[in-house]
């Protein structure tokens, strides 16, 4: 939620810090800007609207300085203006200061600094802060050693109450960035020369790859040539550099028009990476190297409880099927925002898992903090390497599957669901699932890339159903067990990329209130699968049929339907259950991703969405 980026260095600032934003857009994009150190003083170029515009908008200013900041932004305080894009510069012409997160006492500092001459251009909380560290930078000594812009943030931090990834400068002092954070990711990127700073590796990755991840309360201060790192209250601390092991092409287009198709084709792939190295060398069980508990530990939990938000709340509600049906152990999954609220009592032996593709999904993120400051073992799967959740959780499973661009998500998505399969696996192997059971299962997630491969064949036919579908304004999902969450799942897709009205229901659920919303004007996508549920799901489709409502039907291949009760047949593989959700979810994001394209959508940033929401 918002992108931040900061150069310092030899070259000219501007063209790498809106390359950055471009990166970044997908954190946030309803305006973007722009502040550059020139020989003359500070330049600046806001606009609202996408990074292209800002791009414009900064070529008339002719930015030549070799120091800067960025900022694209998802509005929290006041609304999308170009006077309220960021950077904002103090009223004495100081201060710059590009900031991510909420500074909640932003009021209270607005009335004091009003009360000493300062001025506000814009409606938000940010521009309290760039005044506050300009008070502090007037009344600090100009030469005693220090820095006199890292004093005055440092001083400026001791009054703020809220979140914050912030990179400030000041017009007198050439080259010097200070950037801080609590609750906001921020990210240095230690280059030959230069040195950078983001909210997100992927706007440093083609200059550096090696960075320090900025701690909650840590600030650092950035030269061309140096940097240190210290806290708000103390002296410098040692720095840990680390390398990023992926490189720019991982998060280009390549052939692709939008980083959804490519994402959603990258599946078998994100898959394989996924599981890589995580089965045991018998082959009849999982094995996973950031857990830091050991099996007697494992086995010493009786219950589980995942938290997420979103897509990964969708995983969590998979996962929970199939640990309770694979390893008999009770799951309770709960939205990580309401679980940080509602103090829920928590069974003694409890593991504590929270799942985001992120890692800085501020909500889940609290949730994680709460099982921990009750004293739980809280693990994490994540999929950004060093996110605040990845660093704040007792152990966990990365999951391998390179940046995701797309706002909505796709295969951060079906690895959850994977690793959600082979923590059931794990689980119920410590448990009363046999030798030969444990073989099977492994045998089949070994099988879901080439699955979701045969299913991606399909694109072409779900594209075609996708064009009769276009015009709807509302559609049902319906699913059950395992697939009630991907119906759930389908239903998100559609909406937050197309705008389409939907909602996910277990099938039987129907006939208790979303019946009456079935007419010809409501299309419904069932999922129909071979097993106890077939007749079931069958007697809903009736229902529907019977009111005139058009049936898209994602149906195990071979399964002999009713003649004439679906509109619209899409075919998965006949699979095992722990690899069903993950075949099954393959249609619906398509399905979703064509529609929206026929509506005309911008698929990869949807309006007023982000793809990592860090307020609450
Ligand atoms: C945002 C995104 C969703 C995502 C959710 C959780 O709302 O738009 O696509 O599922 O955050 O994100 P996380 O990074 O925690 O998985």
């Amino acid at each position: 939620m918002c992108g931040i980026v900061g150069y310092t260095g030899k070259q000219k600032a501007a063209p790498f810090i809106l390359e950055g934003l471009k990166r970044l857009e997908y954190r946030g994009y309803d305006s973007a800007g722009v502040a550059v150190q020139e020989k003359g003083g500070l330049k600046l170029a806001k606009k609202t609207g996408r990074v292209a515009n800002l791009e414009q908008e900064a070529a008339k200013h002719r930015l030549t300085g070799t120091c800067g900041i960025g900022h694209t932004r998802w509005a929290t305080h006041g609304g999308v203006t170009d006077a309220n894009a960021h950077p904002h510069v103090s009223s004495d012409g100081q201060i710059a200061v590009v900031h991510n997160g909420v500074i909640e006492n932003f009021d209270s500092i607005k009335k004091f600094l009003l009360g000493k001459g300062f001025t506000f251009r814009s409606e938000t909380d940010t521009e309290a802060l760039g005044n506050l560290i300009a008070y502090h930078y007037a009344k600090e000594p100009a030469a005693n050693g220090e820095s006199r812009l890292l004093n005055s943030v440092r001083k400026t931090l001791r009054h703020v109450e809220g979140t914050y990834g912030i990179v400030v400068l000041s017009i007198d002092s050439p080259g010097e960035l200070v950037c801080a954070r609590r609750g906001s990711p921020l990210i240095l990127g230690l280059g030959e020369g230069e040195n950078l700073v983001a909210s997100d590796v992927s706007a440093i990755v083609s200059r550096t790859q090696s960075v320090v991840y900025l701690k909650d309360g840590e600030l650092a201060r950035l030269t061309p040539v140096d940097f240190a790192i210290s806290t708000v209250n103390e002296g410098e601390i040692e720095p840990v550099i680390d390398q990023i092991t992926w490189s720019i092409d991982a998060a280009d287009l390549g052939t692709h028009t939008h980083y959804m198709e490519k994402e959603i084709f990258e599946q078998p792939a994100a898959l394989e990476n996924a599981m890589r190295g995580r089965f045991s060398e018998d082959g009849s069980t999982a094995q996973f190297g950031g857990l830091n508990l050991t099996p007697a530990e494992f086995r010493q939990v009786d219950r589980f409880m995942f938290c997420a938000c979103g897509t990964a709340w969708h995983a969590c509600l998979v996962t929970e099927h199939l640990i309770e049906r694979f390893a008999r152990v009770p799951v309770e999954v709960d939205y990580a925002s309401e679980f940080r609220y509602r103090n829920a009592p928590l069974h003694p032996h409890t593991l504590f898992f929270v799942i985001s593709q992120s890692g800085e999904t501020i909500d889940t993120l609290a949730a994680l903090r709460e099982a921990k400051r009750k004293g739980y073992r809280a693990l994490a799967i994540n999929n950004v390497v060093g996110s605040s959740i990845a660093r704040e959780a007792d152990g966990g499973i990365y999951q391998h599957v390179g940046p995701e661009i797309g706002v909505a998500s796709t295969k951060a998505f079906t690895s959850q669901l994977l690793l959600g399969a082979m923590m059931a696996l794990y689980i119920g192997r410590m448990r009363d699932m046999s030798f030969s059971d444990g073989l099977n299962y492994v045998q089949a997630l070994k099988g879901a890339p080439d699955l979701v491969r045969r299913v991606l064949t399909q694109a072409g036919h779900i594209k075609a159903v996708a064009a009769r579908y276009a015009g709807y304004n509302d559609m049902l999902f319906l699913g059950r067990l395992s697939l009630f969450p991907i119906a759930l799942e389908g239903a998100l897709k559609l909406k937050e990329i197309s705008y389409i009205h939907a909602a996910g229901y277990p099938a039987a659920e129907m006939k208790h209130g979303p019946i009456a919303m079935i007419s010809e004007r409501c299309p419904s996508v069932f999922f129909v699968t071979k097993g106890e549920m077939f007749s079931k799901v069958i007697s809903s489709m009736q229902e529907v049929k019977a009111r005139h409502g058009r049936i898209i039907a994602i149906a195990t291949e071979g399964l002999e339907l009713p003649a004439g009760l679906c509109d619209e047949l899409i075919t998965i593989p006949d699979c095992h259950e722990a690899v069903l959700p993950i075949v099954a979810t393959i249609p619906v994001q398509l399905l979703s991703y064509y529609i929206a394209l026929e509506r005309g959508c911008d698929v990869d940033k949807p309006r007023n969405l982000a793809k990592s929401v860090t307020v609450e």
